[in-house]
């Protein structure tokens, strides 16, 4: 019985994902105030330094990094693409795939410019501004393949499609929280992609605290799991993980622009036991 409560919940959340709108959801979170690249008490700024600041710190390393949940956005590989070899992207939705895939083959028409990400990102690096090409051609060069993915399966890609024993690091940002139905399942979202992860190591998680809904485009109404600090360590726990750090953000009044109901944002870097 409870099962197929949990089925249900899980095909609902892909049946509100079929009207996700790629190009809406850049505008509606990744373009100012969000993403204002002058301002620190900016998101997206705030959401970079974690990231810069994790894969600089030493202990993270390997060839191969995974990022869970991509989305249209590459945000989150910008640090990574420095110290990994191969990156791997994944995404449910063939919309979500083809947007990555438009950006890496260098077309037209991409939902967002990632130019001034870049930048951004290369300063935070202690480089020009304008290194910010030759991190676009690393990147070009370091993303292996875009993938298809379920989180809500135990084998959340296709068999063969990652070598078996894992991968040294797992990104994952809003992503297991806004396509499960309940707490269990975003649990157990973090237990199937842990086996995706070599023991040893590393998972960046980033998401949103408090959250009960986004739109994934106009009218698009997609529900969130409400999460709180207490709840993330606690997953992170029960699937196998050892917390290093968590970090969270509060969001000033003026970047809660009605597309969602987010309060925070966290940003947890753990372990694989
Ligand atoms: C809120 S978006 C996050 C996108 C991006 N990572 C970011 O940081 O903005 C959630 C993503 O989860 C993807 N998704 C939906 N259902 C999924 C599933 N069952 N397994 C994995 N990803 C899923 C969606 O296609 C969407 O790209």
């Amino acid at each position: 019985m409870e099962q197929t409560g949990t089925e249900n919940g899980v095909a609902a959340m892909a049946a509100h994902y079929q009207r996700f709108d790629p190009a809406a959801y850049l505008q509606y979170n990744y373009t100012p105030p969000r993403a204002d690249f002058d301002r620190k008490d900016s998101i997206v700024p705030w959401k970079l330094a974690c990231l810069h600041r994790a894969f600089t710190e030493g202990d993270i390393g390997g060839k191969l990094l995974v990022d869970i949940g991509t989305g249209p956005t590459l945000y989150q590989v910008l640090s990574a693409c420095e110290v990994f070899e191969r990156v791997v992207l994944t995404d449910f939705l063939e919309a979500n795939r083809k947007e990555l895939r438009r950006w890496l083959q260098g077309e037209e028409g991409c939902g967002l410019d990632w130019t001034p990400y870049m930048q951004h990102v290369c300063e935070l690096e202690g480089r020009r501004a304008s290194a910010w090409t030759e991190k676009a051609a690393k990147l070009r060069r370091a993303i292996a393949a875009i993938l298809p993915i379920d989180v809500h399966r135990p084998q959340p890609v296709e068999p063969g499609a990652l070598p078996a024993a894992g991968a040294d690091c797992l990104v994952s940002c809003f992503c297991l929280e806004s396509v499960s139905p309940d707490l269990a399942a975003f649990t157990r979202a973090l237990g199937h992609i842990g086996t995706l992860l070599r023991p040893g190591g590393h998972l960046l998680l980033i998401g949103a605290l408090e959250e009960s809904f986004y739109l994934g485009g106009p009218g698009v109404k997609i529900p969130v799991v409400p999460l709180g600090e207490a709840d993330v360590c606690a997953s992170l726990n029960a699937s196998g993980y050892t917390l290093i750090r968590l970090e969270v953000y509060t969001l000033p009044r003026d970047m809660r622009v009605g597309v969602d109901d987010v309060t925070g944002v966290f940003f947890a870097k753990a372990k694989k036991d």
